[in-house]
């Protein structure tokens, strides 16, 4: 009963040994390995915030009853001894839980799946879990979701928020959209208007906001924590009104536009061979790469429709020649593509249809023949801001949408682009646009259970190449088990959209 699905877990009902954990008050967490502290200590955390038990962590081994986190080479899900980054064993049994992983990254997400077989409702005087054996591990390197704060701006309480909620689904990368037509959301010293006058508003004329470097810093290092890794994104050469607005000097008349709070795209660019562009340029990615401990700044790239071709492919390249220079990896949407002299290794993100239409699969390969990877994000199953339903409220429904939670689930990221495999597939990722998305509360409500789909697919093993992808996307089956996530939701205050797919829990009543 867990999200994503482990690659194996055996309850141990039916056997001999099938006694399940109880966590006594005396329960310890005993740790072994370096990292195991750090882990230990969120996991406390987590027992305190969800069943209001602090366990002490000692540094000696477990006596029966105990939580045991052990990290050592070997100690990884793989029986031929091989470790994996983020693979895990979990064991619950009467005499004690233990988790095994060669990376505290494999440890945490161990703990992720033990807070899941917790139950809920965990806070009365006996806390027990069935027994059960994992061995689990990725299928890809990258399960990411984004988060467009530049169209809504949310503080950085709001994103630890979905960071606590991602982690349980074993999300590891949060792309932060930090920069759009209607806002510029982070902080840069050497161009400090960007923030003053282009973080000033929002979409549909909302608050604005942005992020010092000092709070940026800090939440990157909460995702850290939480082994998860922060791609910033600033979006050029498109996309670019508030930093526009901001600087009548990077415009070509010297005259700066009006801030824009509409949701049309594709009207604003940069002035792509241009020196005072270059420094922009050059400033704005030497301070976001220097804020960013990950290996990735994501450049944007997408619909510069007021670009030309040649001007766009140039600017691309000679931008993320400058990540390169950086010590980053550079990150473009899939029509960066286009450019040549990409540098070695850049990464593309597919944001195409399941069925790629035009050029959108050629584009991808390029990365691929540069050396690079893909991060797989089809738009017609991925995106978190189209509507779960003709006539919702919130969201938008270009991408073919609605998009239920069957679609969300039923695709395969290997099954799109042709000639493109999990060998250069990086990972997934389901983005989430806020041009109607106003609170976190909402935002939550778009990403929930569509999230926990795309975290299953970028984890969980994959289908064998013959199989067809309903058979091992059974969405009655994945249904079951998001309503015992559900309730874990529930405890946590995560929203989420009650879709008819599945048999939530009754919502809580007045007592
Ligand atoms: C995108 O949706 N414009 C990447």
């Amino acid at each position: 009963m867990v999200v994503p699905r482990p690659v194996r877990l055996e309850s141990s009902g039916d056997s001999s040994d099938s006694a399940p954990f109880i966590l006594s008050p005396s329960a310890r967490i005993s740790v072994a390995g370096a990292g195991a502290d750090a882990v230990a200590r969120l996991l406390r955390a987590e027992l305190a915030s969800d069943c209001g038990r602090e366990p002490v962590i000692v540094d000696e081994p477990p006596a029966f009853g105990d939580i045991a986190i052990v990290i050592a080479p070997g100690e990884g899900p793989h029986e031929d001894g091989s470790d994996s980054a983020e693979g895990y064993t979990l064991e619950v049994a009467a005499e004690g839980v233990r988790i095994g992983a060669a990376t505290p990254a494999g440890a945490f997400w161990g703990v992720q799946t033990l807070r899941q077989l917790v139950p809920a409702s965990c806070g009365g005087d006996v806390l027990t879990i069935e027994a059960v054996r994992v061995h689990d591990h990725p299928r890809y390197a990258y399960r990411g979701a984004m988060l467009d704060v530049a169209r809504h701006f949310f503080t950085p309480a709001e994103v630890k928020r979905l960071i606590d909620a991602i982690a349980l689904l074993k999300v590891n990368h949060l792309h932060l959209h930090l920069t759009d037509d209607q806002g510029w959301r982070i902080h840069i010293e050497s161009w400090p208007e960007l923030t003053r006058v282009g973080g000033s508003t929002g979409s549909d004329g909302s608050r604005g906001g942005f992020y010092t470097q000092a709070e940026f810093r800090e939440l990157v290092a909460y995702a850290a924590e939480r082994h998860i890794t922060v791609v910033p994104e600033l979006d050029m050469p498109g996309h670019t009104n508030a930093a526009l607005a901001s600087y009548p000097e990077l415009n070509p008349d010297g005259v700066a536009p009006a801030l824009y709070t509409g949701a049309n795209v594709g009207f604003s660019t940069l002035q792509t061979a241009d020196a005072t562009t270059e420094r922009f340029v050059r400033d704005v990615v030497r301070e976001v790469a220097a804020l960013t401990p990950g290996p990735y700044l994501h450049l944007g790239g997408d619909e510069c429709l007021s670009t030309t071709e040649a001007d766009f492919a140039r600017f691309m390249r000679d931008a993320a020649r400058v990540v390169a220079e950086n010590g980053k990896i550079a990150i473009g949407w899939h029509e960066v593509g286009k450019a040549d002299g990409l540098p070695a290794g850049m990464v593309g993100q597919y944001w195409d249809f399941t069925t790629p239409r035009g050029r959108a699969d050629e584009l991808a390969l390029a990365f691929v023949r540069g050396g690079g990877s893909v991060i797989m994000s089809p738009s017609d199953v991925a995106y978190l801001d189209i509507v779960y339903e003709e006539g919702d409220p919130i969201g938008q429904d270009w991408a073919d949408g609605p998009t239920s939670l069957r679609d969300a689930y039923v695709w395969d990221p290997a099954r799109i682009v042709p000639g493109l495999g999990d060998a250069h597939i990086l990972g997934v990722e389901a983005p989430l646009w806020t041009e109607t998305v106003t609170s976190i509360e909402e935002a939550e409500e778009m990403a929930f259970p569509r999230l926990a789909a795309v975290a299953e697919i970028g984890w969980s093993a994959a289908p064998a190449d013959t199989d067809p992808v309903e058979s091992v996307r059974d969405v009655t089956e994945f249904a079951e088990r998001l309503a015992k996530l559900a309730e874990h939701w529930d405890a946590a205050g995560t929203q989420y959209r009650r879709v008819p797919e599945v048999s939530w829990p009754e919502p809580a009543r007045w007592s």
